[in-house]
């Protein structure tokens, strides 16, 4: 038995495991797959590609975007972007070799993810830009201060764990497994400490980091330093890859 199997079944042991929570130790549990030495990116035999690997399109088109955005806010300098789930820093990389004139030199690129596989191809593709700051790593726990630019990410929050509920007629019930089997349990009994974990559970870190209830979400606390500017997400749209989706929620 590995390191994350004993600890689902310690955990499984205290009670009802909710979906959300079993999902976040199968991803950042230390054994998990985002913390993996090895990426699972690519096409050969590997887990999944990205709109990144076909070209660099997206980081020219999100340059296009953002200067757009710059010239609205009076073009600050630095204008800072700041990237959370990152992977190899490939978008970052597209958009600091799309930017050009006053835009190109006010860029600064802030990647964020602390999957290491990711980092260390991060570093590599982002190296002509880390020595004069114009690109850097920054860490999940790293604090940042305010800034003015935008955030934004690619295929990360369908990456995000995420907590089913279903209405039953009378009452909200939410999925989790107990004994080794999914169940829908009311919501009730599903009651969230700030910075994660459940009331009543003992001795556990808090690897679920943000409530995963209806309502819960992920992207606020980097949002949160943004004075001005903009935050743009793009995801898959529904099953089978089409009608991946944006949007652009002005702030100034
Ligand atoms: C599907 S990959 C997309 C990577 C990259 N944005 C791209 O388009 O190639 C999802 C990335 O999100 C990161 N990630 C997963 N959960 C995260 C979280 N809670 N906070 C920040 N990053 C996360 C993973 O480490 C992984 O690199």
């Amino acid at each position: 038995m590995n390191g994350l199997q004993a600890t689902l079944q310690a955990r499984l042991a205290e009670g009802p495991l909710p979906a959300a929570e079993a999902m976040a130790l199968a991803l950042y549990h230390p054994e998990g797959y985002y913390r993996r030495a090895e990426g699972p990116w690519g096409f050969q035999g590997a887990d999944y590609y990205t709109a990144l690997d076909l070209g660099p399109l997206l980081g020219e088109a999100l340059a296009a975007r953002l200067e757009q955005a710059w010239e609205r806010l009076g073009r600050p300098d630095p204008f800072v972007v700041l990237e959370p789930g990152a992977g190899r820093g490939w978008l970052g990389r597209d958009l600091l070799q799309a930017a050009a004139g006053g835009f190109g030199r006010a860029l600064r690129y802030l990647h964020r993810d602390d999957n290491p596989a990711a980092a260390a191809a991060a570093r590599e593709a982002l190296a002509p830009w880390l020595g004069s700051g114009q690109a850097a790593l920054v860490g999940q726990d790293q604090s940042l201060e305010p800034f003015q630019g935008a955030v934004v990410s690619n295929e990360l929050f369908d990456a995000l764990p995420a907590q089913p509920w279903r209405w039953d007629g009378e009452r909200w019930r939410y999925e989790a497994l107990e004994g080794g089997q999914p169940v829908w349990l009311p919501g009730h009994r599903l009651v969230h400490r700030p910075g994660g974990g459940r009331a009543g559970a003992r001795g556990r870190g808090a690897l679920v980091r943000r409530p995963a209830g209806p309502g819960g979400g992920a992207g606020r606390e980097p949002a949160g330093r943004l004075v001005p500017g903009h935050r743009l997400r793009r995801d898959r749209g529904p099953a089978g890859g089409q009608g991946g989706r944006s949007a652009a929620l002005p702030r100034a």
